[in-house]
C-alpha cells in the first residue's frame, strides 16, 4: 500500500505545471484503435490509468513508444483479444474499448469496467447507444460480449449527458453506415478534445461540445496526432491550495476559460486570482466567505472538483451548503475531514460545513481519487501529521502530485506501507 505523508501549514510557492487531462487522455488512448497505422497523442499525463490503458493495448497486440509525455501508439497488428476481467477493472475508462473495438471489429469482448466507488455508475446508456446502432448485448455474469452484423447510422437521445456514453457512442458511430445524432450529449471540454482527434483521422463530427452531436459514418480513418488538453481538475484542485496556502503560486499551462465557474466560485468566497492566457496566480485569502456549491454537468460546477472544494468550505466564516448532483456515493472524504476536525453534518448527496474550523492531523485513507485529493489538501493546512493511506487512487489521476507539491514548499512524501 502507498501512503502519503503531510506535515501541513506550509506555505506555497513557486510555480506548478499543470499535464495532459486525465479524462481526455483516458478516451484518446482507447481512440486510436479505430485507427490503421500510427496515432501520436503528446502530453499525454504520467498517471497510472495510462499504464493500465497501456496495458489493454498490449494485450490487444497494439506496440506503444512512450517518449517523455508522448505516446506513440502503432495499431497495425492489433487482435481483437478479449479483454479480462482484472485489466477491464483496473479503471473506468477501460469501458472506451467497448465502443471502439465495437466501431473497428463490430465485435467486442470485456467485463464491467473498474474506477473509483462513488456511485452505481451504470452503462444502460452505453450499451443502448450501441443496440440504437444496431449492435446485440449479450451480458454473462459480468462479462459483455457486443456483436453487430453492421453498424447503421442512428438518432440518440441520451436520458442524461452522461460523458462516457456521448464519448463510446461516438466511438461506436464513427464508421457506421449513415449519420448518427447523439441527442442531450455531454459537453465537456474532453470530449471536445476526443472528436478533435477522431476529426484529425478523417472522422466526420460535427458540434462535440455542444448537446447535439452530428457524425457521418466514414469507411477508413488514418494516421493522425492529437494534444492532450490542460486537466482542468488537476489545475482546479492546485488553485484551491493556493487559495488555502498560496504566496504568488503560479499555476502554469491550464486553460482558464475551461475553469469559469470554479474561478468565479473560488472569488465569490473573497479570494483574490490573477487570470492571465495560460495560467492563473493565487494568493491565500486573508479570510474566506461562506458559499453555496452545487455540482453539475459542464459547465457547471465538476462533480471532480466537488470534494477538493469542500476543504476550501471548512475555512469559509460561517455556514456553506454543498450538494453533489452527479453520484450518489461522492461523500467518503467527509468522515475523514470531521476526523481532523471539520465541522460538517451530511446526508445522502448534502452536506452543511460550520466554518471555520481548524483541522489537526489524523491517520485517514482515501476512498476515491478525488476524496484523495481533498485529504492531500486538508492535509496540507492541518496542524501536525497527517498520514493518508490508500494513496493508490490519488496516483490514478494526479501525475507527480508530490513532486509537484514539494517543489512549491509542501512537506510531503510518499511511503510503501
Ligand atoms: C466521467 C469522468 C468522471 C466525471 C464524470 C462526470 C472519465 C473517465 N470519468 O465519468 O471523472 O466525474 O464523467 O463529469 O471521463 N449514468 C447512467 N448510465 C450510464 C452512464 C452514466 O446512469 O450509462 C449516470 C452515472 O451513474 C452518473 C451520471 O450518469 O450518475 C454521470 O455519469 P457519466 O457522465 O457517464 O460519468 P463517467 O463517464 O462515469
Amino acid at each position: 500500500m502507498k501512503t502519503i505523508v503531510i506535515n501541513g501549514g506550509e506555505t506555497l510557492t513557486g510555480t506548478i505545471n499543470i499535464g495532459g487531462a486525465k479524462n481526455s487522455a483516458v478516451a484518446l488512448i482507447p481512440a486510436c484503435v479505430l485507427a490503421d497505422g500510427n496515432l501520436t497523442i503528446k502530453n499525454v499525463p504520467n498517471i497510472s490509468d495510462k499504464d493500465a490503458l497501456i496495458e489493454i493495448l498490449n494485450l490487444l497486440n497494439v506496440k506503444v513508444v512512450e517518449e517523455k509525455d508522448q505516446l506513440i501508439i502503432n495499431t497495425k497488428n492489433i487482435k481483437n483479444n478479449v479483454i479480462n476481467e482484472i485489466l477491464s477493472n483496473k479503471l473506468r475508462a477501460s469501458y472506451y474499448f467497448m465502443g471502439s473495438l465495437l466501431g473497428r471489429f463490430k465485435k467486442v469482448e470485456m467485463y464491467f469496467p473498474g474506477g473509483c466507488n462513488i456511485g452505481s455508475r451504470p452503462i444502460d446508456l452505453h450499451l443502448k447507444g450501441f443496440e440504437a446502432l444496431g449492435a446485440k448485448v449479450n451480458k454473462i455474469d459480468s462479462k459483455y460480449i457486443i456483436t453487430a452484423d453492421e453498424l447503421k447510422g442512428a438518432d440518440i437521445y441520451l436520458d442524461f449527458a452522461s460523458v462516457g456514453a456521448t464519448i463510446n457512442i461516438m466511438f461506436a458511430a464513427v464508421k457506421a453506415i449513415g449519420t448518427t445524432v447523439i441527442h442531450n450529449a455531454a459537453k465537456e471540454v474532453e470530449i471536445e478534445n476526443v472528436a478533435h482527434f477522431l476529426n484529425n483521422m478523417g472522422a466526420k463530427i460535427k458540434g462535440a461540445g455542444t448537446d447535439i452531436i452530428t457524425i457521418e459514418g466514414v469507411q477508413e480513418l488514418k494516421e493522425a496526432s492529437i494534444a492532450v488538453i490542460p486537466d482542468r481538475i488537476e489545475a482546479g484542485t492546485y488553485i484551491i491550495m493556493g487559495a488555502l496556502l498560496g504566496k504568488n503560486l503560479v499555476i502554469e499551462g491550464l486553460n482558464p476559460d475551461h475553469l469559469t465557474v470554479v474561478l468565479n466560485k473560488i472569488r465569490e468566497m473573497g479570494v483574490e486570482l490573477k487570470v492571465l492566457d495560460h495560467k492563473v496566480i493565487i494568493n491565500k485569502a486573508k479570510s474566506l466567505k461562506a458559499v453555496n456549491v452545487r455540482t453539475s454537468v459542464y459547465p457547471g460546477f465538476p462533480t471532480d472538483l466537488g470534494q477538493p472544494m469542500s476543504v476550501l468550505l471548512t475555512q469559509g466564516e460561517g455556514i456553506s451548503q454543498f450538494e453533489e448532483t452527479i453520484f450518489e456515493n461522492r461523500m467518503g472524504h467527509i468522515p475523514n475531514l470531521q476526523k481532523m476536525g471539520a465541522k460538517i453534518e451530511y446526508e445522502g448527496q448534502h452536506a452543511v460545513f460550520y466554518g471555520k474550523c481548524s483541522l489537526h492531523g489524523a491517520k485517514i485513507a482515501a476512498t476515491d481519487l478525488r476524496s484523495g485529493a481533498a485529504l492531500v489538501t486538508a492535509g496540507l493546512i492541518a496542524k501536525g501529521e497527517t498520514v493518508i493511506n490508500d494513496a493508490e487512487h490519488i496516483l490514478r489521476g494526479y501525475e507527480r502530485i508530490i513532486n509537484k507539491l514539494s517543489n512549491v514548499g509542501a512537506k510531503i512524501e510518499i511511503i510503501e506501507v
